[in-house]
């Protein structure tokens, strides 16, 4: 039996991982800042996995932060504010022995128990298990229609439509899979690893295989090494070696809010060159204590006579062929040939796409103002670029690196950036419209 409701806020945001949990801080502290909290713009945040999760599988046993701890989701905006990682860790009375470790790259364990503890703050703005499902202008004729967005989101079989006068786009990274690889039970993405290795008996995986010379390949090839002693472990890199992430200082100022601008405002020349001489900052790039380690092992079963851990260099994988529990992978050798391996599992740590709203935005996309590459146009304050039908600020927290450069798709920026964002919301925000008509919820009510 349907209910009525009407659910109107300042700020709707799509997802909930770290850059709009940050938002939610952002907002939070305005009010507290603020002229008085009756000034503070209602939020909302719906995120589709049931509770919070940040790349939980990946969440790999001694990985660490590729960032400071201090590039937390608060200091850089807010030094004082009680959501900052050494306020959890003041909390979880680890402060002290976490000082004494003189570290400044805490475990990606300790990292997401810091974000579930900042989320937990936020329970009654954000509905987990709910997915937003489409953006749309309401009906011309609706009062004020200018100055709202109509979302629908959908929990479990519940479908319900809720109005925004801003929303913040916070859908993350999208996995990226060779051309014509599918995924199954045998062929994985990295996003989902520890999900499909959980669902395997290792004793039966006696020889596996990793693809790409990322971040993430390195780490699944390490776990592997560790997991599965008695497997032959193929690592399948299309450099020669894995190369090392930049994280010296004077490179590392790529990473700074300043550079933002520089970018933003900065030529075509300049853009260009961030990429040409920055990219292995980030991309395709491995931590150098990573780089050693998977080294020293290799060197020292060489040195034992064994030789378990073997790297495919300068090779691709150009087929996967699947046929029950067997799979048979074609690859793409420096030598032109095409040998085979059959594997019983194999991980693409192949990357991922930029988060992408096109899809999300359906009809609402026609309004979005595109360059002359047809890619999206956005504001200085992330603010998609619209024709005037559009009086809703639509937001981006990703898929800007055209635009802001790139922190766009990275934690280090998170801070300043939903500042950023919460400011020109607050600042945009005119004398309330018309509120949009009752709605009849077409399903249950959902928490
Ligand atoms: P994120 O992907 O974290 O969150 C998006 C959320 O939106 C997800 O929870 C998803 O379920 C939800 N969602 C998607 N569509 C939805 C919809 N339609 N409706 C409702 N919810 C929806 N960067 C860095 O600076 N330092 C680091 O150490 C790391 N480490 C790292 C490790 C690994 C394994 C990966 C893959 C990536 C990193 N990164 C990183 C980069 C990474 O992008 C970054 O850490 C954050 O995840 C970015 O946070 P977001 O909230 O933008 O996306
Ligand atoms: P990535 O850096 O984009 O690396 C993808 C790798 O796959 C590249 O080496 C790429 O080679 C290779 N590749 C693509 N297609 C291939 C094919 N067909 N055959 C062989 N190789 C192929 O992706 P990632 O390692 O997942 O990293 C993504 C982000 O997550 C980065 O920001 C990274 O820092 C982060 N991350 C962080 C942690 C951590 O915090 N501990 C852990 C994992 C990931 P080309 O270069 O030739 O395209």
């Amino acid at each position: 039996m349907g209910t009525f409701a009407r659910e109107i806020y300042d700020v709707v945001g799509i997802g909930f991982g770290p850059s709009n949990l940050s938002l939610a801080i952002a907002l939070d502290e305005y009010g507290s800042e603020g002229p008085g909290r009756r000034s503070q713009p209602s939020a909302m945040f719906f995120e589709r996995q049931p509770s919070f999760g940040w790349h939980r599988n990946m969440l790999l046993p001694a990985t660490t932060m590729q960032i400071s701890f201090m590039k937390d989701l608060a200091t850089f905006r807010n030094p004082v504010s009680r959501f900052g990682f050494v306020s959890y860790l003041h909390a979880s009375g680890r402060l002290t022995r976490f000082v004494n470790n003189q570290d400044f790259f805490p475990t990606r364990q300790e990292f997401h128990q810091y974000l579930e503890w900042a989320a937990a703050g936020f329970t009654d703005r954000v509905r987990y298990g709910t997915e937003v499902t489409g953006i749309r202008l309401p009906a011309a004729t609706e009062a004020a229609a200018e100055a709202y967005v109509e979302l629908e989101v959908r929990s479990g079989s519940a479908t319900r439509v809720v109005f925004a006068r801003n929303v913040a786009i916070s859908t993350g990274l999208v996995p990226r899979m060779p051309e014509g690889v599918q995924r199954d039970e045998r062929v994985w993405h990295s996003s989902e690893f520890l999900d499909k290795y959980g669902r395997m008996n290792p004793s039966e995986l006696k020889t596996v295989a990793v693809v790409g010379a990322g971040q993430s390949a390195a780490e699944i090839t390490r776990y592997f090494h560790d997991e599965l002693p008695h497997a032959q472990v193929y690592s399948i890199i299309p450099s020669y070696g894995y190369c090392v992430a930049d994280d010296t200082p004077f490179a590392n100022q790529v990473f700074d809010p300043g550079a933002v601008d520089t970018y933003y405002f900065g030529t075509d020349r300049s853009r260009e060159a961030f990429w040409r001489y920055h990219r292995n900052t980030n991309y395709s790039v491995v931590d150098d204590e990573v780089i050693r380690d998977l080294y020293r092992r290799s060197y020292d079963e060489e040195v034992r006579g064994l030789g378990r851990l073997h790297f495919l260099n300068l090779t691709r994988v150009a087929r996967v062929k699947r046929a029950g529990d067997e799979t048979r992978v074609s690859l793409l050798s420096s030598t032109d040939e095409t040998p085979e391996l059959d594997v019983d599992a194999i991980v693409f740590a192949t990357g991922y796409d930029a988060m992408e709203p096109t899809a999300l935005l359906g009809d609402l996309d026609r309004y979005c103002l595109r360059d002359e590459m047809g890619r999206h146009r956005v504001a200085r304050d992330y603010r998609l670029l619209t024709t005037p039908e559009v009086g809703c600020g639509i937001y981006l927290q990703g898929g800007t690196e055209h635009t802001h450069g790139l922190t766009s798709s990275l934690l280090s920026n998170l801070a300043v950036r939903s500042g950023e964002i919460a400011e020109s919301i607050i600042g945009r925000r005119a004398e309330p419209a018309a509120e949009p008509p009752l709605r009849r919820v077409v399903a249950a009510e959902t928490g």
